[in-house]
């Protein structure tokens, strides 16, 4: 009996889910993290610095108590706990894009992806999530500080899983802001690195000493690179474009360069609902090892091995053959 209650309050909270997201996403795109970074602050002090209704603020900050991101000192008084201090961090970044309408309505519409196969965010906005972004720079500069934060999350155990070092020239493609680069670079000052990504997206990128160059990887990638980078790239893409990215790398890529494709490690839960998550938002998906090593062959690159790290993402390593 003990069992099967815990089991309908355990598929209960799953089943809420999403108040959870949205109730945290509100809390990230108010600033609530750190406006209480220097200890408790009452409500009525916390409304006006956040232009939000007291008493609707008052319910949002009970909430996120019952949920362990704040602690109510006393009546209507409201401090970090320790999990609510790491909303101050990259975590906070994600939190911040996650729960953005026009994402959260691809969210609202699995149900045609599922039922058609087709990606939800095309079926609403009428156009990609790149081109809603280009069109939208306020959501562009939200979704590239939260890629910078899911980067700052891995970056330290992808530096430990390989062998940067080894290369003269790594070229970042799609590399965002630059955040993984400028790791690697820290680690390795002799390797020069080289940013791609959309012009938009590198100029809001800190140069941190690597050269910066903005186009499209479905057009050309700068040459002369000793290593190619793609992390979390190729998952936003569907088989035939993720094929056409790898073949223009390939064709800026002397034989025998290393390709490094950086992605979820697919065995971990969360890839799973991450793969949702390109279903319906990017139209891409996460793959198996076998998958990446067939897109690889159909490109001009072989699969030459796979690095498991401690932070769920794999580096597959493949050479231009
Ligand atoms: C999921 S983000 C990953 C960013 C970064 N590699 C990281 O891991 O934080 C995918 C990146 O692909 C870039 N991108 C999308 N379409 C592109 C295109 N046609 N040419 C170059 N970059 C593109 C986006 O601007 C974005 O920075």
């Amino acid at each position: 009996m003990h069992d099967e209650e815990s089991s309908s309050a355990e598929l209960m909270r799953l089943i809420n889910g999403y108040q959870v997201s949205q109730t945290i996403h509100v809390a990230a795109a108010l600033g609530i993290a750190d406006l209480l970074a220097d200890g408790p602050r009452a409500v009525d002090e916390l409304a006006p610095l956040t232009a939000t209704d007291e008493s609707a603020l008052h319910r949002l900050l009970r909430a996120l108590a019952a949920i362990g991101i704040l602690h109510e000192k006393d009546h209507r008084t409201f401090g970090l706990t320790e999990l609510g201090q790491e909303l101050r961090g990259p975590a906070g970044a994600w939190a911040a894009f996650i729960g953005r309408p026009y994402h959260w309505t691809a969210w609202g519409h699995l149900m045609h992806s599922v039922r058609t196969g087709e990606n939800a965010f095309h079926a609403m906005h009428g156009v990609d999530v790149w081109e809603y972004r280009a069109a939208h720079p306020e959501e562009a500069a939200i979704f590239d500080a939260a890629m910078t934060g899911l980067s700052l999350r891995v970056n330290t155990a992808v530096a430990a899983a390989h062998d940067f070092g080894r290369y003269g020239v790594i070229v970042d493609v799609g590399g965002g802001r630059g955040a993984l680069l400028a790791s690697i670079l820290e680690h390795h000052p002799g390797v020069r690195g080289v940013l791609f990504d959309q012009p938009a997206v590198v100029a809001g990128a800190h140069a941190d000493g690597f050269e910066i160059v903005g186009g499209s990887f479905f057009e050309s990638v700068p040459q002369g690179g000793d290593a190619y980078l793609l992390k979390s790239v190729l998952h936003d893409w569907e088989g035939e474009p993720a094929i056409r990215i790898l073949r223009v790398c390939r064709r800026a890529a002397d034989t025998g360069t290393t390709l490094l494709i950086i992605e979820r490690q697919f065995s971990l839960p969360a890839a799973k609902l991450s793969d949702l998550n390109m279903l319906v938002g990017p139209g891409g998906r996460e793959r198996t090892t076998d998958e990446y090593a067939a897109l690889l062959a159909a490109s001009g690159y072989e699969l030459v091995g796979e690095t498991p790290t401690v932070a769920g993402v794999t580096v597959f390593e493949g050479r231009a053959i």
